[in-house]
């Protein structure tokens, strides 16, 4: 009877979350209508007292919400809003009830992917994807705010929680802006973030549009977004191990927005999804993603004669006091010790070795250069992480040109400090984050895979937007090392 009443329970929620994706849509609202029928299908009289006090607290938001749904001729704004208030009202008491059944003895076999809001896909996951979704789960696990936003002095969970939001209310301001200096009328109404992260961008784009859900396939992720935005009535958040959307219905969202995420996927997996945006956009409406084309070479990139890679390096700064995986700021001294100036961009970065010599980690911390003339010197500021395991260690800093060569591969000297990690020492642990993250990452710091990173041709993005019924409002040009695109399209058809 568990069994049932939980499978029950999680089939209503979902019929919530797509209602809270697409609140004004009618059929939607039918379906879910019908999935609150509760009445007359469970009678549980022998299930424990607290089963059947949730239950009845289910049973009569649920009769609020149908209500609501059915008396629901007024204005289609007002309505969608007391309908999405009723659903926060009934998720609430569906996640008391099902945590509840998941503890109840019986419920021992109950699967944990039934955990309400989880989606099991609705075909088999290609390898790739499963591969892709693992190793963004470390990385959530990990560091989940660097793991979204990559900035190289935020790494080992240094990023404060309210400047790293600020920066999505002002990515999202950019795209509103540039949409509208194109002269395109965004509809404020329904939005779609897809590859979600923590929230950065649904946070705001909930600030100005009526509904938002959040897609993601890490559940760390989505469960971090979720206890982040508990308060946040418009905003809601799935996981999707799918290679599609087929949780959002044909042309049922205002807006699409996909920033920095198909850019970490196989480019048949992103054209996949890009297919998906145009699927679910409403005509007349809108798509906003980024997308980098290729690998450039700057002129200033070109490979650096060896020669010219050599260094002086010295730590400049105590490098005492680290725990295992704490995060540390060490001074480097870098004087350019070749007879050429430094013009390409280069960064100073630093590995971990054991007493014997074995590297522990290779790819550590990263800070970029200023361009250095011979003999000039420049201090440096580089955070770096200490092993998750405490033990004395060797700290070896060097200088790389990005994917060309480390400087010590062709006889420049690094820099070296033994290093101890104490375990009675403070770590980057859970205790300095907010409880709606720590409780969703790992006890220690330890440094996560690195990202994958593809281009997909403009030309070819284009012309399967043009097959989808699609029109190119705006496209707007970024370079790094990528050349990197910000399209944002209009369904015309
Ligand atoms: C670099 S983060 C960007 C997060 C967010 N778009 C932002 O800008 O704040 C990329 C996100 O895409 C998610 N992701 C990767 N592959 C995905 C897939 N196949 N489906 C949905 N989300 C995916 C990752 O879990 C991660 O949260």
């Amino acid at each position: 009877m568990l069994t049932r009443l939980h499978n029950r329970a999680s089939a209503l929620d979902e019929a919530c979350l797509r209602v809270l994706g697409y609140p004004h849509d009618h059929e939607i609202q039918q379906e879910l209508l019908s999935a609150l029928e509760w009445d007359g299908l469970l009678h549980p009289e022998h299930a424990p007292h607290r089963i059947r006090t949730l239950l009845q607290q289910v049973r009569d938001h649920s009769h609020e919400l149908a209500d609501r749904i059915r008396s629901g001729q007024g204005d289609p704004k007002s309505t969608a809003q007391l309908i999405v208030h009723s659903i926060q009202s009934l998720r609430q008491s569906l996640a008391s009830l099902v945590k509840v059944i998941d503890r109840a003895p019986e419920a021992s076999h109950l699967s944990d992917r039934r955990v309400i809001g989880i989606r099991t896909p609705a075909t088999e996951m290609d390898k790739e994807l499963s591969t892709a979704a693992e190793s963004w789960e470390k990385l959530a696990r990990s560091d989940p705010l660097w793991a979204v936003l990559s900035d190289a002095d935020k790494r080992a969970r240094q990023w404060n929680v309210e400047e790293f939001f600020e920066t999505g209310e002002v990515l999202v301001e950019r795209v509103c802006q540039r949409a509208a200096s194109a002269g395109v009328q965004l509809t404020f109404g329904s939005a779609v973030d897809f590859g979600c992260g923590v929230g950065r961008l649904s946070r705001a784009l909930a600030h100005r549009f009526t509904t938002v859900v959040g897609i993601d396939v890490s559940e760390t992720m989505i469960a971090i977004a979720r206890d982040l935005h508990r308060e946040n009535a418009n905003l809601s958040f799935l996981l999707n191990k799918a290679d599609n959307l087929h949780s959002c219905p044909s042309a049922s969202a205002d807006f699409v927005c996909s920033h920095i995420t198909l850019q970490h996927l196989r480019p048949a997996l992103a054209k996949r999804y890009m297919r998906e945006f145009f699927r679910i956009v409403r005509p007349g409406r809108h798509v906003y993603f980024q997308l980098p084309s290729h690998l450039i070479l700057r002129p200033d990139a070109s490979v650096m004669p060896p020669e010219d890679c050599r260094a002086e390096l010295a730590i400049s700064s105590d490098v005492a006091g680290l725990g295992p995986g704490s995060a540390g700021r060490i001074v480097v001294q870098v004087r350019n010790a070749g007879l050429a100036a430094w013009n390409a961009p280069l960064f100073v970065g630093n590995h971990w070795r054991d007493q014997q010599g074995n590297v522990v980690r290779y790819d550590d911390g990263r800070a970029l250069l200023p361009p250095l003339a011979p003999a000039e010197a420049a201090n440096v500021a580089l955070t770096i992480a200490a092993p998750p395991v405490a033990g004395v260690y060797q700290l070896e800093v060097d200088i790389v040109q990005e994917g060309v060569r480390w400087f010590a591969d062709v006889g420049s000297p690094t820099a070296k400090a033994w290093v101890k990690v104490a375990s009675n020492l403070p770590t980057t642990d859970r205790q300095s984050l907010p409880r709606s993250i720590a409780d969703n990452v790992d006890l220690i710091y330890s440094p996560a895979p690195p990202f994958e990173m593809h281009g997909i041709d403009l030309a070819e993005v284009e012309a399967i937007a043009t097959a989808c019924g699609m029109r190119l409002v705006r496209c707007d040009l970024h370079a790094t090392d990528w050349l990197s695109h910000e399209y944002i399209f209009e369904r015309v058809s």
